[in-house]
């Protein structure tokens, strides 16, 4: 009977190419949810608490690594890390025996993950390792049944119903093709057994591959005990080897966490049209509406509207936020109470406060705007710095570019800026002032100060009558008739 207590070893497979994919990038560095294959691995291998941990690199070795060790750095962790390299991808037992150094003088059990498995929930692992101590078996793995087995390695069962060995697919005997008991890849083997199974693999079979799944027949040969625990949704164990299964377990890994934020009080009017990443995080109350993209770090308040057919990128966002239709937002912060949009783009370094009013056709870009102020509509405001309560008038453009460089524009509290106002920046508009409609703002304005650019207006009356007349030619009575309206159907 082994010991609980006996040290624990993760090793996670991630060396392959997946060719299936077609992609130029390692499989395991494609994300669901926002959050690479390898990461949800590492996540369950983590909550049971290894002592140590090596990730078995190979096809981008070096990306794959940095994937690892950056997403490491967000958990806490004591495990001993390590990312043996597998040169050349010669098949999962292999790639195991690459990873035996990194185990040197570990006494207990090892779990073997694969890194393209990314649903595997940490309490059925949890489970999978009780039962391996609890049976005092030499390896224990689990199991899982699935309508179409095509692609898995078969659950090969003797008459007695024990396991005798695992058959790839490419390997099938006639009648195997029936087995719908399949391998998920899920291994708990003790370090007493291990090493000396890997090192009897052989590459004789149809991909001329060292199969890890060969241990399993080895140790019922050598009648050591095996268990098995059968996971009843098979979809927690799938395996992505394709982009139909990467999309297929999205939708999967979406449904879950969509009904997670619906338990914390979030309320969704399409789930099927709304895609959240792992990292996001939503208040009570908060009502997401249809065609919703929520990503990365994005961060939402308690009681806000989120109308719908929104992007939203790493945008951090107040309590009881109107965000309207058609909103495009990317790393910002957005204060309590403010309504944006609809069509509003929300860039980067936009910093938001309490009240603020974005209207339609508004961008804003690395712009810091005070409690209340608001810009309703036609406006860019790229580089700039506004107070309080002031009032940014339709068709505003802060001119933050020369050619050359960007010039910041200062703004300050109860300012009101007329429409079609240009700020050629660098300029400061201090508080209080008035910037009349249609200015140029070439020079600061001091606060109390009215600014106005404009040329003197000139009316000339009977001016239309006569063009009129003199685009008709010498017959004046022509012209007339156009001028009274006889050109209906012809707009
Ligand atoms: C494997 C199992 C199969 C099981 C299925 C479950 C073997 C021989 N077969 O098949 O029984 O039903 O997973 O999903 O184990 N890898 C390496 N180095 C290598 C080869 C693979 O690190 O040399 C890694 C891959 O990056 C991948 C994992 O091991 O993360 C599994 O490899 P893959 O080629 O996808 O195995 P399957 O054919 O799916
Ligand atoms: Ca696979």
């Amino acid at each position: 009977m082994s010991n609980a207590s006996a040290s624990l070893g993760v090793v996670i497979l991630a060396a392959g190419r997946g060719t299936r994919m077609r992609s130029e990038r390692a499989k395991v560095l494609h994300t669901i949810a926002g959050k690479p294959l390898v990461g949800f691995v590492l996540d369950t291998a983590l909550a049971v608490r290894p002592d140590r941990l090596a990730v078995v690199v190979g096809h981008e070795a070096a990306d794959v690594e940095q994937v690892c060790t950056g997403h490491l750095s967000h958990r806490n962790t004591t495990a001993e890390t390590s990312y043996p390299l597998q040169e050349e991808q010669r098949g999962t037992g292999d790639a195991v025996r690459v990873a035996m150094p990194a185990l040197e003088g570990l006494q207990g059990n090892v779990v073997i993950l694969y890194g393209d498995v990314p649903a595997l929930r940490a309490e059925t692992l949890a489970d999978l390792i009780a039962r391996h101590h609890a049976s005092g078996a030499t390896l224990s793995m689990l199991t899982t049944r699935v309508d179409d087995p095509t692609g898995y390695g078969r659950i090969k069962r003797g008459a007695d119903g024990n396991v005798i060995g695992i058959v790839e697919q490419r390997d099938l005997l006639p009648g195997d093709e029936a087995i719908g008991e399949i391998n998920p890849g899920i291994y708990c083997v003790a370090t007493s057994f291990l090493p000396g199974a890997l090192a009897r693999l052989r590459a004789d079979n149809a991909q001329a591959e060292y199969y890890l799944t060969d241990i399993v027949g080895l140790a019922v040969a050598d009648g050591h005990p095996v268990e098995t625990l059968e996971v009843a949704d098979a979809r927690e164990v799938a395996g992505i080897n394709a982009r139909e299964e990467l999309a297929t377990m999205e939708q999967h890994v979406r449904h879950e966490l969509i009904a997670k934020w619906m338990r914390e009080g979030v309320s969704f009017r399409d789930p099927a049209t709304t895609y959240i990443e792992e990292r996001v995080t939503i208040g009570a109350d908060t009502i997401v509406g249809p065609n919703t993209q929520l990503l990365g770090g994005t961060t939402i308040g308690r009681g806000c509207r989120i109308d719908g057919t929104v992007f939203l990128e790493d945008a951090t966002i107040g309590d009881r936020v109107h965000v309207k239709l058609g909103v495009v937002m990317t790393d910002c912060e957005i204060g309590a109470d403010a309504v944006i949009g609809p069509f509003a783009q929300i860039r980067p370094g936009s910093v938001l406060g309490e009240r603020v009013h974005i209207g339609n056709f508004v961008e804003t870009k690395k712009a810091r705007l005070g409690a209340g102020t608001k810009a309703n509509h036609l406006t860019y405001l790229g580089d700039v710095e506004i107070g309080e309560a002031t009032n940014i008038g339709a068709g505003t453009i802060t001119c933050n570019y020369d050619g050359f460089a960007k010039h910041p524009t200062v703004i300050g509290d109860r300012v009101q800026i007329g429409s079609d106002t240009q700020l050629v920046a660098p300029v400061t508009v201090a508080d209080d002032a008035y910037v009349a409609a249609g200015t140029t703002v070439t020079k600061d304005v001091p606060a109390g100060a009215l600014a106005v650019s404009r040329s003197p207006q000139k009316v000339v009356p009977g001016w239309v009558e006569r063009r009129r007349a003199q685009a008709a030619g010498p017959s004046s009575s022509e012209a007339h008739k156009r001028a009274s309206g006889d050109q209906r159907g012809k707009g």
